[in-house]
């Protein structure tokens, strides 16, 4: 792999996200010759911590990952640096300048800077603003900015924060991370869909009867209800992942694999996002919490009993809808979604059913044809099709074509967070998200939230189950059902 050279400043240095996602990702790009000689990591955080100390968090945090040896997970350490920093003291950022110049030279970095913005996004304003005031950025080499989720917690201050971003970087050089842009999957979708004249040809209103996303976890709100409580399964999960598949499955084919290319088709489809009166949000969005339950033989707390949630919130942890893309080849196609904590098992995975044949050659009987995308945890895709009844019978029988990526050869490939640090380091934009995507989006999800706001009204579903009857009512009203029910 040809190397990278860069000084990668992460804020949030010391948090779970680091430790947890980004140490491992760029360690497997370390192993994979991306990153080699010619880089250094600058961790900054509020806590006091030493070079020693920090690299010995970074070490553990990637010495059980696939072909480390105790060897290469300390000499990749050997590249991280640690500065305590105090986001709003200008003369930190003075300080991490210097640090940066004297690693630019002692690593041969030819002045390429990557800021990562990786800790709570209430300081992302910030942090931008002093990037500029204090001269950060270099003269030569790459700047380019990557940006965590959540970004803003509704229009207007992602709005604020996008107008703070773009006051320091052009928007070439912002890189605003949806993960599931990297996972396999989600990259699989576009082959799957064009390279297929097969698909490709039955890919619209004339024979997509409708579209179902589920992204289902396992896990309750953990540790994180501090920031669950304000946040929420629409805009956690909804506003970024969500949407995200949803433009992939719906958008036009691009004229390249270029970003411009695919950014504009992802474009028209936000641009066409079937929009709701309050009304109609009600009657097409149902929002439910998770009650108590006993699950393997084990008491799981309701929601409301949650460490720090309130019981009175009024916080969804499912959310479950139907959406419409109103251009010609998708109008009037139901796209439902559905997320949620506290599910039966954790799995996303998208279904797409077509519509059955027209005549009644055999009878009643015919099977919509269905196409289902495993994203995780196993990574496939499914084709359900017509087949016979063995034996002298015209009695149709539906049969599964079944593709599943290999576990280990997939636990091998690299993970999303991999590819996505990969992408800024090579300039490649395609797999991040534009503002105006999260302009649309946020404004439609704001929408539904505001609607939710003049009632009280919050169904629940007994953990390790599948929502309230509400979203199965949701579909029923339509004469469709949820493909998979676990
Ligand atoms: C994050 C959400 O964006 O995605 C989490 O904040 C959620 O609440 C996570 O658990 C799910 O990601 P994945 O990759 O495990 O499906």
């Amino acid at each position: 792999a040809e190397e990278k050279a860069a000084v990668i400043i992460l804020f949030g240095g010391s948090g779970d996200l680091a430790r947890r996602k980004l140490y491992p990702a760029m360690f497997g790009l370390y192993q994979r010759g991306f990153l080699q000689d010619r880089f250094a990591v600058i961790g900054t955080a509020r806590r006091p911590w030493s070079d020693d100390y920090y690299r010995d968090i970074v070490t553990n945090a990637v010495k059980d990952q696939p072909g480390a040896t105790p060897e290469t997970a300390e000499a990749f350490a050997t590249h991280f640096y640690y500065q305590s920093h105090d986001v709003t003291d200008a003369a930190h950022y003075i300080t991490l300048k210097e640090l940066a110049a004297k690693l630019d030279a002692q690593y041969h970095v030819g002045g390429n800077r990557l800021y990562y913005m990786a800790m709570a996004p209430n300081f992302f304003s910030t942090i931008a603003e002093h990037l500029k005031s204090e001269s950060l950025l270099t003269a030569t080499g790459f700047n380019r900015l990557v940006i965590e989720k959540p970004f803003g917690h509704d229009y207007q201050s992602a709005k604020a924060l996008n107008e703070s971003i773009t006051a320091t970087f052009a928007e070439k050089q912002i890189y605003r991370i949806d993960h599931y842009l990297g996972k396999e999957m989600t990259q699989a979708i576009m082959g799957l869909r064009f390279a297929n004249p097969l698909v490709a040809a039955a890919w619209n209103k004339e024979h997509i009867q409708n579209i179902q996303i589920t992204l289902a976890e396992a896990v309750g709100v953990e540790e994180r209800a501090g920031y669950y409580e304000n946040s929420g399964a629409m805009r956690d999960m909804v506003q970024n992942h969500v949407m995200q598949l949803l433009a992939y499955l719906t958008m036009a084919r691009p004229q390249s694999l270029t970003p411009e290319a695919v950014h504009a088709v992802k474009g028209a489809v936000f641009d066409h996002l079937h929009s709701y009166s309050q009304k109609e949000a009600l009657a097409n969005f149902v929002r439910a919490q998770y009650a108590p339950a006993v699950i393997d033989k084990l008491t799981v707390a309701g929601y409301r009993d949650e460490a720090g949630v309130s019981q009175s919130s009024l916080t969804e942890t499912f959310v479950a809808g139907k959406l419409m893309v109103d251009t010609p080849e998708f109008a009037g196609v139901p796209i439902y979604i559905r997320t949620g904590k506290r599910l039966t098992r954790k799995s996303t995975q998208i279904s797409v059913v077509f519509k059955p044949v027209a005549h009644d050659l055999f009878g009643t009987q015919a099977k919509a044809n269905v196409l289902t995308i495993y994203v995780e945890p196993s990574e496939g895709f499914s084709l359900t099709l017509n087949g016979k009844v063995l034996g002298q019978s015209t009695e149709l029988m539906p049969e599964e074509l079944r593709f599943r990526h290999d576990e280990r050869a997939a636990k091998a490939a690299p993970e999303a967070y991999e590819r996505l640090i990969q992408d800024a380091l090579q300039g490649n934009q395609t797999n991040f998200t534009r503002w105006t995507e999260l302009s649309q989006t946020w404004q439609f999800v704001d929408t539904i939230i505001a609607a939710w706001q003049t009632t009280t009204a919050m169904p629940t579903y007994p953990a390790g189950t599948m929502g309230p009857k509400e979203a199965t009512e949701l579909l029923a009203r339509d004469g469709n059902q949820w493909v998979w029910q676990p």
